[in-house]
């Protein structure tokens, strides 16, 4: 296999999840119908849009040169160099902001409770201060069901529930901040890779269950890429041959077939009415064109030993960014995200969506 191809591997996906939601958008936009009302957004930096920013973390991008390609040059508090995804920077709003200023009204359209260094588990991310877990992304959710079913009465919030599309894309830090940073987490002395991602796919399984119960009936979620070929892990452990860190793939790959399996039994099972997508992440990404992008093995921005594995404050950055991957040491510039990102919503080919795309489910 190509070099590029294993490399592209590390296509993350906040990304992807932006640029569904830009694709709804468009048809919005159109004058189409939108073909989902709202879109609720979990996860962790790779769909952080904001919601870090007042917390004690170094896990947050709010200031430069993040936020280097939006349009007022500023940053959003976005991980990524993610501009182009075309969609208005307030159209789903970040819990943080909304939860503070924000008229409920905003919330019927989606909201964003994703954070910078948060995980499937509490514990995931801990050294990089403050952040919110899966489960306190689940309780920001129901107080906002709650004010939505003030706002428009049961009936049709449940109408309104039943029709968005969620967005899962977590445990990322399970890995790279939790079982691979053994200096900090016991994890990896007590569990085998094995039974470590059967710990995580039970938490998974009882948070997608939740969020059926808070009426969602219509949920994507990815699986994790190929963390391994990171910078940062590249960086700490060593490539093989290659040139990523082998069993950090390995591990991950564990979660992906379990993830698509569990996907599968809640599909199957008749107590739980709603439709659950698996995004074969890793696999578009495997076979994905690597377009102009030449380095992938280095961030696009400087990036010190106490920074790591984000960008230096006010720090250089490349000048041609569409050539590199990475945008700093863990998250994806969008010039490697933009190539496959739209396979999440309409396949291309079969092992990229199980059992379908983004596409159909927003059709049922
Ligand atoms: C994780 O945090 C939630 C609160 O968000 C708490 O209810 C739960 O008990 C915690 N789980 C563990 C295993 O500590
Ligand atoms: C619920 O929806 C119906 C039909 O769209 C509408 O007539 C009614 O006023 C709505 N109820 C509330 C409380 O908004
Ligand atoms: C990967 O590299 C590590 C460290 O050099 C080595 O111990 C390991 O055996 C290699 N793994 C594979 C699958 O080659
Ligand atoms: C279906 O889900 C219910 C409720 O979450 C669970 O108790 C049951 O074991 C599941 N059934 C199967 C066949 O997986
Ligand atoms: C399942 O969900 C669909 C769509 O939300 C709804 O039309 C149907 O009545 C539900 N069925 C049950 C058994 O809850
Ligand atoms: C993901 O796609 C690749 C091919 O692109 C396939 O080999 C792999 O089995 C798929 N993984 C899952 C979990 O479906
Ligand atoms: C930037 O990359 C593009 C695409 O590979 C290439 O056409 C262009 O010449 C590059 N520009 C510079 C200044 O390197």
């Amino acid at each position: 296999m190509a070099y590029w191809l294993v490399i592209l591997g590390k296509l993350q996906l906040a990304a992807l999840i932006l640029l569904v939601s830009s694709f709804l958008q468009q048809h919005f936009a159109n004058g189409q119908p939108l073909q989902v009302p709202c879109f609720f957004i979990f996860g962790d930096s790779l769909s952080d849009n904001g919601n870090n920013n007042n917390l004690k973390t170094t896990a947050n991008s709010n200031y430069q040169p993040y936020g280097i390609d939006f349009p007022k040059g500023r940053p959003t508090g976005r991980f990524t160099n993610a501009e182009e995804l075309g969609f208005p920077e307030d159209s789903i709003p970040p819990y943080a902001k909304l939860a503070t200023v924000g008229p409920v009204e905003k919330a019927l359209k989606g909201v964003n409770y994703a954070s910078g260094a948060a995980g499937i588990l509490n514990e995931s991310g801990r050294t990089r201060g403050d952040r919110i877990p899966m489960n306190e992304q689940l309780t920001n959710h129901q107080k906002t069901v709650s004010r939505i079913i003030n706002k428009l009465g049961k009936k049709n919030a449940t109408q309104l529930l039943n029709k968005c599309i969620y967005s899962v894309a977590i445990g990322t830090n399970d890995y790279i901040n939790n079982y691979f940073l053994p200096q900090f987490y016991p994890a990896s002395r007590i569990y085998t890779p094995s039974q470590y991602a059967e710990i995580l796919l039970r938490k998974l399984s009882q948070q997608l269950r939740t969020l059926h119960r808070r009426k969602a009936r219509k949920v994507v979620v990815y699986g994790l890429g190929l963390l391994g070929c990171i910078p940062y892990e590249v960086k700490m452990y060593g490539a093989n041959i290659s040139g990523c860190v082998d069993k950090i793939n390995e591990a991950v790959m564990l979660f992906n077939n379990g993830l698509k399996s569990l996907v599968s039994d809640l599909n199957n099972n008749h107590t739980i009415n709603a439709t659950f997508i698996f995004i074969n992440s890793t696999g578009i990404s495997l076979t994905s064109s690597p377009g102009s992008i030449t380095v992938s093995n280095a961030a696009c921005c400087q990036v010190s030993e106490a920074s790591a594995p984000q960008c230096i404050r006010s720090g250089k950055t490349c000048s041609n960014r569409t050539q590199y991957a990475f945008w700093d040491e863990a998250h994806p510039t969008e010039a490697a995200y933009s190539a496959t990102a739209a396979r999440a919503y309409r396949a291309l080919l079969p092992t990229d969506s199980y059992p379908f795309d983004i596409q159909r489910l927003a059709q049922l």
